[in-house]
């Protein structure tokens, strides 16, 4: 077509020259009488080493629609090189990331994690349970000494292998849990490594998770189960102290006539008084001062009477250097449950409203941070404080006040009462106890303690006789602090 027209201008004008050198035209083109209007085709093939007119411009211009992401590639020599690949590329990792979130969501839709780190009572409870569960693969396993006491007070060693750090397998009640336990470099404010325990199942068991530690948490409970547990500070926590110890008996603690009857009433009235400290907005807490001299059976009465209550008993030491008015408070606060909190020796702490060490500066918890500490103790469950001192003049008034201590008893060196009690207790022998009172009352003792008649008991525990005979033991000093703990 274009030749056509060409040829027919140059026919046209008979001007050779002008035909040979390619003379553009913009004229309409008369071919036979018909007027051609020269497409941009035409005009493009003309002028093809012009470069503002070169035929892809053109083609671009005209028939590429930018919007066809298709037609622009595959226009365009560089994309359609390296896009391609680029696009190969996005594709894949869209896809394997479409298929990593879909396993994923997967994940998610069918497995459960729970996670036990051991700063939670059930992390030892777990493993425990774990240790004495026979349906299980374990291959790294950790070594746990611990001790059996008998009635008779002997101390059995025993070794139960828990679950190590590693990936553990068990089957409970036809479903299958993998469990992790971790350790980590992390060190906790008690200065335990921490650790985690993570056991994972399919969803639809999820629900024995918590039937299992609740089997976890019963089986500790059995074990502890006529016991006394003892947390001591330690760090920033509470920590179990030794093995927990069997209870004590509260009749194999003599005091004097009614003291005992009156403390426990107090406590029992106490406990039952919840609602009535919350509807008044009282702090839901009481706190006893029992003092006298050492050896009485103060400490022993408090742990008796923790089992009495089935409690656990908490002891802290606020003399202790390394103790701030900061963790004081905090460990206040934080009392395991069903726990007794008791403070030791409270006066051997503050002789004076600021404690200061030989060198002058002051050290550990000071005299307002205990009473804070003490005001502060707030907590939904009731809390129960129980001081002891053989100084109770060096105490401080502001100590003494109701709310901090609500309740002082004088527990004292014994009394006849107590004397006879303790003889009846040891040997159950009505007959020889007035011989035994009379061979007492003669020595004239200024004062005797229930230690020291503890200590002379127990030296001819098989024989009334032998005591009666070798009574004048109890004049022998020493012996008033025997037992003192
Ligand atoms: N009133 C008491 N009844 C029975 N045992 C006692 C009594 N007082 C002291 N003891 C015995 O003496 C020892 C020391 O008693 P402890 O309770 O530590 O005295 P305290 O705390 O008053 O100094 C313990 O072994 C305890 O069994
Ligand atoms: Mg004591």
């Amino acid at each position: 077509m274009v030749g056509q027209s060409m040829g027919a201008l140059d026919w046209l004008s008979g001007d050779k020259s002008s035909s040979e050198g390619h003379k553009i035209s913009n004229d309409p083109v008369i071919v036979e009488g018909v007027i051609q209007t020269p497409s941009t085709e035409d005009l493009s093939l003309l002028n093809y080493n012009h470069p503002h007119n070169s035929p892809t411009d053109t083609n671009v211009k005209k028939d590429v629609n930018p919007f066809n992401i298709k037609e622009v590639f595959a226009s365009n020599p560089y994309f359609a090189a390296g896009g391609g690949l680029m696009l190969l590329g996005a594709g894949f990792s869209i896809l394997r990331k479409g298929v990593g979130s879909f396993a994923n969501l997967m994940y998610r839709r069918l497995i459960v994690d729970l996670e036990i780190r051991n700063s939670d009572k059930s992390y030892d409870w777990f493993l425990n349970w774990m240790s004495n569960y026979p349906n299980r693969i374990s291959r790294q396993l950790s070594v746990k000494t611990s001790f059996v006491q008998h009635q008779n007070g002997s101390v059995m060693t025993g070794f139960s292998f828990v679950p190590g750090p590693g990936n553990h397998w068990f089957k409970y009640k036809n479903s299958w849990f993998f469990v992790s336990r971790e350790r980590s470099e992390r060190i906790h404010n008690s200065g335990q490594p921490m650790e985690t325990v993570t056991l994972k199942t399919l969803y639809k068991d999820r629900y024995l998770l918590a039937s299992i530690l609740d089997e976890a948490r019963q089986m500790a409970m059995k074990l502890n189960e006529g016991k006394t547990v003892l947390y001591k500070s330690w760090g920033q926590d509470w920590r179990i102290f030794g093995k927990p110890r069997s209870k004590r008996v509260i009749d194999s603690v003599i005091l004097d006539k009614g003291i005992k009857e009156d403390i426990l009433t107090d406590v029992k009235e106490f406990l039952k008084s919840g609602s009535w400290y919350h509807d008044r907005g009282i702090p839901y807490r009481r706190g006893y001062l029992l003092y006298g001299p050492p050896g009485s059976g103060k400490t022993s009465f408090i742990q008796a009477l923790a089992g009495e209550f089935d409690y656990n008993i908490a002891i802290m030491n606020v003399g202790e250097p390394n103790l701030t008015d900061d963790r004081l408070a905090y460990l206040m606060n934080n009392i395991p449950e069903h726990t007794i909190l008791l403070l030791e020796d409270i006066d051997a702490a503050f002789n004076n409203r600021s404690q200061s060490t030989e060198k002058g500066y002051v050290s550990g918890v000071t005299f307002s941070g205990l009473l804070n500490a003490l005001d502060g103790v707030a907590s939904a469950e009731e809390v129960i404080t129980f001081m002891t001192t053989n100084h109770p003049e060096r105490l401080d008034p502001a100590l003494l006040r109701p709310g901090r201590i609500d309740m002082k008893v004088l527990i004292n060196n014994a009394s006849d009462y107590q004397v006879e009690q303790m003889f009846l207790r040891f040997y159950d022998d009505k007959e020889k106890l007035p011989i035994f009172m009379k061979k007492f009352k003669d020595l004239e003792l200024p004062y005797v303690s229930t230690a020291q008649l503890q200590g002379l008991f127990v030296q001819f525990k098989e024989s009334p006789e032998l005591a009666i005979e070798n009574v004048e033991i109890l004049k022998s000093p020493h012996m008033n602090n025997f037992f003192y703990e």
